[in-house]
């Protein structure tokens, strides 16, 4: 093994569900952030986990390949490989991590296991504003929603979870019902920009604690669909953007009412969101009035770093690195 580097030379790889992606990073610095998205799941209405797992094996070598012309290095420059270890889909984590071991020993340097959703986290910690410790994160994708007390760089307490659906699958789920391509979540939000947020009146979940639940809106939609459509075959079509937009109003006022409450209850005063649903545009300005509103620090990815990227695994690569957090040849390829 080589000698373990102050500004070390990583290669990340993220193949958790149906992105494949590279990134290097260079003493913090994103060099190089590929990702190659798979375009075939549209047609299924969700992604299939046999057809991610075959692509993943298709695309990993060429996004590698990019990833490390576009930092200008050789695969020789490099001092660890950092990949996704979990959670995720088994067969797409099994590509990206055999793939990460075979390199390292053929280069004699270590891998990195890194989770996934502290990566979603760490994504805040790439540039040059990043947040001060205690600070609280909002992680919501389409597998996951929690509220996070991170500590430290990779020491997070999850403090409130979604006890049934994920933010993003709420997204998705609402793209379905509605006859929109998978994934929704983008064009439920796009579509609810021209559309009236108050025009009809889902209920919000009420889950003590800091906890979430969204699978009651999901079929309170159902029910509210089936029941106009039986009174007007076109009323999806001639409401689409009030109903995106009531939907959206709704999931966004749950996720931040529980948020708002966690971060005035442990007094935080720097707050963050994460994760793929972090694109969302009504989300991103109502984080920023809330903390506007408490006088907190808001913090918000760039839009390249809230969804599916390997730049998120480099650095919290490049800070396991430095804890000196290796895996083991023996270690299992993925943890769930
Ligand atoms: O973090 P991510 O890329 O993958 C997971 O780890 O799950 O999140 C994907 C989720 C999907 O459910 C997708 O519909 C949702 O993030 N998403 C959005 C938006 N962009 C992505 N949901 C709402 N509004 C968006 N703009
Ligand atoms: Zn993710």
């Amino acid at each position: 093994m080589t000698q373990k580097q102050d500004t070390p030379i990583i290669l990340a790889i993220e193949s958790s569900c149906d992105d494949t992606a590279a990134a290097v990073i260079v003493n913090r610095k994103i060099l190089a952030n590929i990702v190659s998205s798979q375009t075939m799941h549209e047609q299924y209405g969700g992604v299939i986990p046999e057809l991610a797992g075959r692509a993943h094996q298709q695309y990993i070598l060429p996004v590698v390949e990019k990833a490390l012309e576009t930092a200008g290095i050789t695969s020789s420059d490099l001092d660890a490989i950092a990949y996704t270890r979990g959670p995720g889909l088994m067969g797409s984590l099994l590509v990206g991590s055999q793939f990460a071991k075979g390199m390292s020993m053929g280069l004699g340097i270590p891998t990195i296991g890194i989770n996934h959703l502290q990566a979603h986290v760490a994504a805040h910690y790439i540039g040059e504003r990043t947040p001060e410790f205690p600070f609280l994160c909002l992680l919501v994708s389409g597998g996951h929603t929690q509220i996070l007390l991170v500590n430290n760089y990779l020491d997070m307490r999850i403090i409130g979870s979604t006890i049934d659906d994920a933010a993003g699958e709420a997204f998705d789920k609402t793209a379905k019902m509605l006859g929109l391509p998978y994934p929704g979540g983008p064009l439920v939000d796009q579509l609810a920009e021209d559309g009236n947020p108050l025009a009809f009146p889902f209920p919000k979940s009420n889950v003590g604690g800091y906890d979430y639940s969204f699978s009651g809106l999901k079929t309170s939609l159902l029910y509210f669909l089936q029941k106009q459509t039986a009174l007007h075959p076109e009323f999806i079509q001639t409401n689409m953007n009030d109903i995106c937009a009531s939907m959206r109003h709704t999931i966004i006022k749950t996720l931040l009412s529980q948020f708002e409450k966690a971060a005035l209850d442990l007094k935080i005063r720097h707050i963050g969101i994460a994760g793929g649903v972090s694109a969302n545009r009504l989300l991103r300005r109502s984080f920023e009035a809330l903390g506007k509103k408490h006088g907190m620090e808001t913090y918000i990815p760039a839009f390249e770093y809230c969804t599916d990227n390997a730049a998120m695994i480099a650095i919290a690569g490049h800070h396991q690195y430095l804890q000196g957090k290796f895996n083991s040849l023996n270690d299992l390829p993925f943890a769930r």
